[in-house]
């Protein structure tokens, strides 16, 4: 039997890399096969577009640009990874997917580029996969970027090109991660703002109402 698709969601510092991991240690325990993986940089080539898109100047290039290149790297993560785990049956929890290229590319720069260019793009490099369940961390962008700055100076490796923009770009980010949510059932938005031991509850709650086999 095919596999689960599962992407969480949300703006920077929501908490989603931790709850992938204790997500995936859950499931695991449940004798599940979980693949863990993300975007940008699911894949080897990917790592390369991550450090492209992830590091430096802000303004080094523009939101059509980025998408495509956000898109090249989904293409293959798409082909190379997800597809063929999720056709040997295992579950694959992605941290982002589509849905951020929307947020981010679209509503972040405010329509800079539009929903049907996006919507066209998912077609030609993702076809009909579409997660069986998306989970959107929603968090104050105040909050979000604070614990993602903090984060970053204990790293090596400095990803903070998004960080860097705007407190509105955030703000525009959350009001359109918000605004997705309401447009399929496969959505689902929780209040990132509490202890990640509660968090994780509520993440396992949510997949065990939302899908029958977990
Ligand atoms: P991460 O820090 O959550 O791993 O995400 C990497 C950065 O890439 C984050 O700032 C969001 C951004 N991003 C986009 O702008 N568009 C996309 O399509 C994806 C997948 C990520």
């Amino acid at each position: 039997m095919r596999g689960k698709f599962i992407t969480l969601e949300g703006g920077e510092g929501a908490g989603k890399t931790t709850q992938i991991k204790l997500l995936g240690e859950y499931l695991t325990q449940k004798g599940i096969e979980t693949v863990l993986t993300k975007e940008p940089g699911g894949t080897p080539i990917g790592q390369e577009l991550r450090s492209i898109l992830c590091t430096g100047d802000k303004d080094k290039i523009d939101a059509v640009a980025e998408a495509l290149l956000y898109y090249a790297d989904r293409r293959i993560h798409v082909c190379q990874k997800i597809l063929p785990a999720l056709n040997r049956g295992a579950w694959v929890i992605s941290d982002r997917f589509a849905d951020s290229t929307m947020a981010y590319q679209c509503y972040g720069y405010k329509d800079r580029i539009s929903k049907d260019t996006l919507n066209e793009l998912y077609k030609i490099t993702v076809g009909d996969l579409k997660p069986d369940l998306t989970i959107i961390l929603d968090i104050d962008p105040k909050i979000g970027l604070a614990r993602s700055l903090e984060r970053n100076a204990s790293s090596q490796i400095q990803e903070t090109r998004h960080e860097g923009r705007a407190l509105e770009f955030h703000q525009n980010l959350r009001n359109g991660f918000l605004e997705i949510s309401k447009t399929d059932s496969r959505y689902a938005v929780i209040d990132a703002n509490c202890p990640v031991e509660e968090l994780h509850k509520k993440i396992v709650r949510l997949i065990e109402s939302r899908i029958s086999d977990a």
